[in-house]
């Protein structure tokens, strides 16, 4: 089977690492934007191109004669390159335009959850124009505004947070009515926040164990939103601040949400439904979906499947998913991701990153890996562009051993980089617990 990844991100790394394991592989291919130097090793050929220009990659799939096509990013599915991939008779892992809107446009996710009466909404309004914003300002205690359409994670701005005030949010509202058709008022919810990616064929739905990321660019959840600097999952399916019932009430809202895109939209919905929630006083809530893995999240979950990932896409294509018993060994994991100095706000692009130093080397039963991100292979050496570099995973029983494995990992990249030492430690999750204990008392 030839099959070709789209993206070249961290989230592509792995999951072209899973295929390349698998006895059912023909030869891969990938149509990148950079050359992740990950993906490019195991590749039999790649296209650097940009992602969303649909017919280049239509035409390099013929050209390559795919069989089974992987959409990593957003921005493609937002374009429908699954309509025109499947037109052209390439299988693709990855929901059609129409049904991608429930990331690509989060006031068609919201109005959905409330027309199929799905719980887990926190207080929202959706607006076209300036009617009822102020009203909605006045009667919520704190806010978030949220663009309808896709803003690659850095258009949702609270209100006396990233916006001074409800002058300063009206202001932000207007500029952001002039480039989408819509924005999405919400209250600003207080807990803590999980991800559920799952795997479906638009019938059954299969969830991966819960992992936190961590948005922030700083140490103690500090400064400026990125597209997330690392993350952490246990060795189960839930996380250490979150009771079964809290995983199992999150996979009943992706169920329904499920359901009701196909009520809607007559189409399937093929692919990867990630949730993204937040445990609150009163239970879960939803805080937005995305029309695919996550990134860094599936860093988390893809090495831990025991799990052909090729042999759970084909069963996706073939809406046959509910035969086939997919499993993840029972791991806990630690992403920490490398980022340029400056990053996000004014990262130092085109330095040379080294990977050398050694660290301390993973022991039995545990794996470390470096994933490829957002960096350039030119002549031999690694540079960086202006987003996320690269990621280091750490692999083991507890969560504990798996920070030490990737802080060993750390210790071995040089250049002008940072990394959130803190994920995954300790004292973090013992602060995240006892968030949890006090809002649930
Ligand atoms: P999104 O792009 O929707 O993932 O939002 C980015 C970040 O904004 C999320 O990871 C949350 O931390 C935060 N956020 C979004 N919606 C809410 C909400 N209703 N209440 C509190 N925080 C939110
Ligand atoms: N980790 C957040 C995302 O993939 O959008």
């Amino acid at each position: 089977m030839n099959v070709m990844v789209i993206g070249s991100g961290g989230r592509e790394d792995v999951i072209s690492e899973a295929i390349h394991r698998s006895g059912k592989l023909g030869s891969l291919y990938a149509v990148m934007k950079n050359r992740n130097p990950g993906i490019a090793s195991r590749c039999e050929d790649f296209l650097l191109a940009k992602e969303t220009d649909v017919e280049r990659v239509v035409d390099y799939a013929l050209l390559k004669k795919i069989d089974l096509a992987v959409i990593g990013p957003e921005a493609p599915l937002e374009k429908g390159i699954v309509d025109s991939l499947e037109e052209n008779g390439i299988g693709t892992v990855g929901p059609k335009k129409i049904p991608a809107k429930i990331e690509t446009d989060k006031s068609w996710a919201r109005q959905l959850m409330r027309d199929h009466r799905i719980e887990g909404s926190p207080e929202f309004g959706i607006f076209r124009d300036l009617e009822g914003v102020k009203e909605f300002l006045d009667d919520c205690q704190e806010v978030v505004v949220k663009p309808s359409g896709l803003t690659g994670g850095k258009g949702v701005k609270v209100v006396g947070e990233h916006l001074k005030d409800k002058r300063d949010a009206i202001t932000y509202i207007k500029e952001v009515l002039k480039r989408h058709e819509s924005v999405v008022l919400e209250e600003k919810l207080d807990g803590e926040e999980f991800t559920i990616q799952a795997f479906t064929d638009g019938k059954d739905l299969i969830p991966s164990p819960a992992v936190q990321d961590h948005k922030r660019a700083y140490e103690g959840d500090k400064g400026p939103n990125t597209g997330g600097m690392g993350s952490y999952s246990d060795n189960g399916d839930i996380l250490p601040f979150m009771e079964r019932r809290d995983y199992d009430d999150a996979v009943k809202i992706l169920k329904r949400t499920l359901a009701a895109i196909r009520e809607e939209t007559g189409e399937r919905y093929k692919g990867v439904l990630y949730g993204q929630f937040m445990l609150c006083r009163d239970g879960i809530k939803l805080i937005e979906y995305n029309a695919r893995f996550g990134d860094p999240e599936a860093m988390n979950t893809i090495p831990i499947l025991k799990t052909d990932l090729l042999n759970i896409f084909k069963s996706i294509l073939d809406e046959r998913l509910n035969s086939l018993k997919v499993e993840h060994e029972r791991k806990a994991t630690v992403c920490k991701y490398v980022v340029p100095k400056g990053y996000p706000e004014d990262p130092k692009i085109d330095t040379v990153i080294k990977i050398s130093g050694r660290g301390r080397e993973a022991g039995k039963g545990e794996k470390s890996k470096i994933f490829y991100s957002s960096v350039d292979e030119r002549d031999g050496k690694i540079y960086t562009t202006s987003s996320r570099s690269l990621s280091v995973v750490g692999i083991a029983d507890t969560i504990e051993e798996a920070e030490k494995i990737a802080e060993g990992e750390l210790s071995k990249i040089e250049g002008e980089v940072f990394s959130r030492h803190d994920i995954g430690k300790e004292s973090l999750i013992r602060k995240r617990i006892e968030h949890i204990k006090r809002l649930r008392g």
